[in-house]
């Protein structure tokens, strides 16, 4: 049978990175977004290449759209192999305005959203003699405190956490579960973050500035690290939090 991953956030940034290069090691790859334009270009681009690729337009936060999703995979291609979460969602303010309506909508896509397509991603490869890998999107941010993040650090923390949960639990089912934690990367995430900040370019100086390699990432420097944990060759990590964050964390 031939290898199934499934990818949220696929429309663009690190899930469609990711995607690409899951798709070139011959996998085939359901695209999953709440953006529904995206995933359909870049599943009509990877079809085009001679890839095997769907788009399925869920929101991670609705349970019934996931297990749709998880369902479009197993139908199309007999089952599920691999689950890269990215969909994810940023609101920067100090915690003292936050509201609580911008908390439930991060903690809701970022660690409600990994709940929900873990559950049942799980709830698939567990009857599957293969088992499976799962890589969740964390971040530097759920490692150390950044300015202004209260809601986004609380949920990556989160991620990290359900994360070795899982990797704990399925073991026994031959199901690995992995973070990684990227430090910045340029995406639209990074962009809109940039931009809100009230010196766009200072603010971006001070980012590269605070990464030892002073740079920030190319996309495809983390879809090179997805697909490695995805791959046999990893095939002894699980519960791990790989960071790639051009050594943000070390110092
Ligand atoms: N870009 C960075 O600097 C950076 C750094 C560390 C971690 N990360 C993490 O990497 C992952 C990918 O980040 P990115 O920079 O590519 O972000 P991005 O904003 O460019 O892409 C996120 C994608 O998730 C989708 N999405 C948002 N809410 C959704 C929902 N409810 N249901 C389905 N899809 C939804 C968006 O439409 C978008 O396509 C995220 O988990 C992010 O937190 C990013």
């Amino acid at each position: 049978m031939r290898n199934v991953v499934m990818i949220t956030g696929a429309s663009g940034g690190i899930g469609a990175g990711a995607a690409r290069a899951v798709a070139d090691t011959g996998s085939a790859v359901l695209l999953v977004d709440h953006r529904v334009d995206g995933i359909e270009r870049l599943a009509a681009e990877l079809r085009a290449d001679g890839r095997q690729a769907l788009a399925c337009a869920a929101d991670v936060t609705d349970e019934a759209a996931v297990q749709g999703a998880v369902a479009a995979a197993v139908n199309a291609w007999g089952g599920i192999h691999g689950l890269v979460n990215c969909a994810a969602t940023m609101i920067s303010r100090p915690l003292t305005e936050t509201t609580l309506e911008d908390w439930t909508r991060v903690l809701s896509v970022n660690a409600t959203g990994t709940f929900l397509t873990c559950k049942h991603v799980v709830r698939a490869m567990v009857g599957q003699a293969t088992g499976g890998v799962i890589l969740n999107l964390s971040s530097i941010s759920g490692r150390v405190g950044l300015p202004n993040q209260p809601a986004y650090c609380a949920s990556k923390g989160a991620v990290l956490q359900l994360s070795r949960q899982i990797a704990a639990d399925y073991a026994r089912h031959n199901i690995r579960c992995n973070v990684v934690s990227p430090g910045s990367v340029r995406t639209d995430q990074l962009r809109s973050y940039l931009a809100a900040q009230p010196d766009p370019a200072a603010a971006e100086r001070a980012l590269v500035d605070s990464h030892p390699l002073r740079r920030t990432a190319d996309v495809t420097e983390i879809a090179a690290v997805v697909v490695f944990l995805l791959s046999a060759q990893a095939s002894f990590i699980t519960g791990a939090d790989v960071p790639v964050d051009g050594g943000y964390t070390a110092v």
